[in-house]
């Protein structure tokens, strides 16, 4: 963590967790840089040494992940071309904090051609490998509709363009690398809640989609922001304590966030 800082993303402000898109276009030049995570790439290179948890890549995708590749080090200012000695996104991974993951168009539609991830959440390499985007939201509410409007974005979405989300949630301890999230509410569930001000994380997904011009591939990076709820702003606070008390039931069920709820009230003015 870094001293004193502030969480580089709010997503709270808007208000609880809708299931919606909700991408909008940003400026290029803000695609990957800066990197507010970068702090994290240490820890993310000792996950890295282990390829095959890390990284999933089918064969017939290289060329794509190639491209995907020097399209982030053109944006990234970076100097040397990827080795041809090891997967493209792998070794792009040593490099910036964000998790990728190629998507394929097909026909069956977008499916994950390979991915890096060293901070999923609560997914796993081997659940998405493979998989088009109905397979991986199906668990989400709406989950069928969802994943039909996401295909749309994907196949209008133009080369050039950069489109991002924010998902965020609440999780009892700082673990960045968290295919499950069953420890993580085993452990809200046992806190104190006088332990909760220590305990208590926002952790915010940023998403962006970028389309590939010749392999027509779309690459979905995302940079998961960890930050201490204690360390926020008396304001932030009070924004992030209004959405938590917002959201429906559905999405509480999903992000099952019962197990968090005395240790929200802990450390978070009620609204
Ligand atoms: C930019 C397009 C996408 C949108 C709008 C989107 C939207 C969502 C939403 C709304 C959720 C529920 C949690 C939340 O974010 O609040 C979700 C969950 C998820 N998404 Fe996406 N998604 C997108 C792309 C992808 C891609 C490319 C993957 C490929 C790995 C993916 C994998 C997942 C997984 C694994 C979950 C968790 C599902 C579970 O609970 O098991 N998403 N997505």
């Amino acid at each position: 963590m870094v001293a004193d800082r502030r969480p580089p993303f709010t997503p709270w402000r808007d208000g609880p967790p809708r299931f919606a898109v909700g991408l909008k276009p940003i400026e290029p030049a803000l695609w990957l840089l800066p990197d507010t995570e970068a702090h994290t790439l240490p820890e993310r290179a000792l996950l890295l040494r282990d390829r095959d948890a890390t990284h999933f890549q089918d064969e017939t995708v290289l060329p794509a992940a190639r491209e995907a590749v020097a399209l982030a080090g053109r944006a990234m200012g970076l100097e040397n071309d990827p080795s041809a000695d090891a997967p493209p996104l792998w070794q792009l991974a040593h490099k910036v904090s964000d998790d990728l993951v190629l998507m394929m168009p097909g026909e069956e539609g977008w499916r994950v051609g390979a991915a890096v991830l060293t901070s999923p959440t609560f997914f796993s390499l081997p659940h998405a490998a493979g998989k088009t985007l109905h397979e991986l939201h199906a668990p989400v509410p709406g989950g069928d509709g969802l994943a039909t409007r996401i295909a749309r974005v994907f196949d209008h979405v133009r080369p050039g363009q950069v489109l991002e989300r924010f998902n965020w949630t609440l999780q009892a301890g700082k673990d960045r690398y968290t295919p499950d999230g069953e420890p993580l509410r085993a452990r809200a569930q046992t806190a104190r809640a006088d332990e909760a001000q220590s305990l208590l994380h926002v952790r915010v997904e940023r998403q962006t989609i970028t389309k590939l011009p010749e392999s027509g591939a779309v690459l979905f990076t995302i940079r998961v922001c960890i930050d201490p709820v204690a360390a926020l702003a008396s304001k932030e606070k009070t924004a992030l304590a209004a959405a938590w008390h917002r959201a429906d039931k559905a999405a509480r069920g999903y992000k099952k966030w019962a197990v968090l709820d005395h240790l929200v009230a802990a450390a978070l003015p009620t609204p």
